[in-house]
């Protein structure tokens, strides 16, 4: 478990780079012009987008919300083309500074961001980044949360937003506090959520619609961490749930999670750990399924927008399956037409994840175990967009966790090759940093590559793939014996 909080100081400084945005944003608001604000696809980055949409639109703002998959030379130029007055960046920038600093040099910037960062921001753009005031951004704030705060500097209102950083930072894994909590200054957006009288939170079973699902469904929608044979899988939890003596229903009425008595639950928590060993994994990863519950109390039951934590796997899933309008909507409010084309666009993406796990894991050797480094060949076949998650889902899937995964695919129409990489925190304790690791490789190749020490991307032109594995898989040793890596 992490052991340092945030401190006062660390946060009022960060408090002040926000509000700094803040007055930009207002500023450019009261000159009537427009603010555009560009966001990362997956939960936090529109989670982000979501809660800068909503302030700005409290405000009376003209605005425009664009999603990207990643910054690279050619979309900032698309940027640029549109000579924003204002562009605000929210989980994304922070490692693109070099760029952004070359191309918008003459732009008003605002970067709210949690990345790790090497090069120092144009001192006029305004860059707010945990990490410049001591706060670990891939652990104690996401990029939403970034998003949050300044929103509050603008208005006290936007304290009914805390619950969509909260959706961002879940999304972005950063529960790593004891019994699977949010901790550091996620825990102070958590209390903002829950004065606002928008979050519950509590410590139970954390199966997927544990208040709403029967509990086949809540096992079969459950992917963190996967559980091999029911994630996915209904007819089989059904089964399994037989197997070892739950009934499924009262009387009529299917039961759900919450519906078990303590002897149940703890029977179905000792079944899965038993169900975990015999697929050769740790059964300790049955106590992941045992933690800190956030429940949206205004939020529909029977929704996946109750559950904190489903709700954040909806967001990815609409902007890993190019829906990303939809998921920046129901974070913006909406709960109409979006929430029942998210419903869809979740059914796909989860049809998506089990096609594409079924494809790496049917033929030996597509994901193949190397000295120091686990990869996942996708080749042609797993969309660029998916590629995160599904290195996401298999980093918690995989026996001796003890090294870490990367997991690529050919971009579609181009000549690079995606790649998403994932680790676990006691690698992280041990000096690993994938982010750098990531960087460095890609440089060396002329490319981009970058992102948090436990999770970092990159875009290697695809002929280079071979050897850009072969550096990482050697970076990846230098950097756990302590030695100085380069490419
Ligand atoms: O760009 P951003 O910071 O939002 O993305 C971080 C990504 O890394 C998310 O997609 C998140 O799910 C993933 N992640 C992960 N495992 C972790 C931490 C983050 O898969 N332990
Ligand atoms: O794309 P993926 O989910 O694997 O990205 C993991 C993390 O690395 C995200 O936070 C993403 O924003 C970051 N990343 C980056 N630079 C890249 C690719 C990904 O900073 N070139
Ligand atoms: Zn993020």
């Amino acid at each position: 478990m992490p052991d340092e909080a945030v401190s006062k100081e660390q946060f009022d400084s960060l408090h002040n780079s926000a509000k700094q945005a803040a007055d930009l944003i207002l500023e450019t608001v009261e000159s009537h012009k427009l603010v555009h604000v560009v966001s990362h696809l997956d939960a936090d980055g529109l989670a982000g987008a979501g809660i800068v949409g909503k302030a700005l639109a409290r405000l009376g703002a003209s605005f425009r919300i664009r999603i990207e998959r990643w910054l690279d030379e050619k979309n900032i130029d698309s940027i640029a083309a549109d000579k924003p007055a204002l562009t605000v960046f929210t989980d994304l920038g922070s490692g693109n500074l070099d760029i952004l600093n070359a191309q918008l040099a003459d732009n008003h910037l605002i970067i709210l961001d949690h990345h790790q960062t090497t090069e120092e921001a144009n001192p006029e753009f305004v860059h707010v980044n945990p990490h410049l005031h001591g706060i670990d951004g891939s652990r104690d704030l996401s990029g939403a949360g970034v998003a949050y705060l300044v929103a509050k500097a603008l208005n006290e209102v936007n304290i009914d937003l805390a619950q969509i950083a909260v959706i961002g930072a879940l999304g972005d894994m950063q529960d790593k506090y004891e019994s699977r909590a949010l901790g550091g200054a996620n825990e102070i957006i958590v209390e903002d959520a829950e004065t606002a009288g928008n979050l519950q939170t509590e410590t139970d079973l954390m199966l997927f619609g544990r208040e709403t699902r029967p509990i086949h469904k809540a096992l079969a929608y459950t992917t963190v961490p996967f559980i091999p044979d029911l994630s996915g899988q209904e007819d089989r939890s059904v089964a399994f749930l037989a197997r070892i003596g739950i009934t499924p229903k009262k009387g009529d009425r299917w039961r759900v999670l919450r519906d078990l008595s303590e002897e149940e639950k703890k029977k179905l928590c000792s079944a899965l750990a038993d169900h975990f060993a015999s697929k050769g994994l740790s059964g300790n990863i049955a106590l992941n399924l045992i933690g800190r519950v956030y429940t949206l109390s205004h939020e529909e039951p029977w929704t996946p927008l109750r559950d904190a934590r489903e709700f954040s796997v909806l967001l990815n899933s609409t902007g890993r399956m190019g829906r990303a309008g939809v998921g920046v909507s129901i974070c913006m409010g909406d709960r109409s037409a979006a929430l029942e084309e998210a419903g869809k666009v979740l059914d796909e993406y989860r049809r998506t994840i089990t096609k594409y796990l079924s494809w790496l894991t049917e033929k030996p050797g597509r994901i193949e175990e190397l000295t120091n480094i686990y990869v996942a060949h996708g080749q042609g076949m797993i969309d660029d967009k998916m590629i995160g998650t599904i290195s996401s889902l298999l980093s918690t899937n995989i026996p001796n966790l003890e090294k870490p995964l990367i997991a690529y695919s050919a971009i579609q129409g181009e000549e690079f090759a995606k790649f998403s990489a994932r680790t676990i925190d006691l690698l992280v304790e041990k000096g690993l940093n994938l982010g750098e690791i990531l960087k460095i490789a890609a440089e060396k190749y002329s490319c981009r590559g970058g992102g948090h020490n436990i999770a970092a991307g990159a875009q290697v032109p695809v002929k280079n793939v071979d050897a850009f594995i072969k550096l990482v898989n050697r970076l990846v040793k230098q950097q756990l014996e302590g030695k100085p890596i380069e490419g």
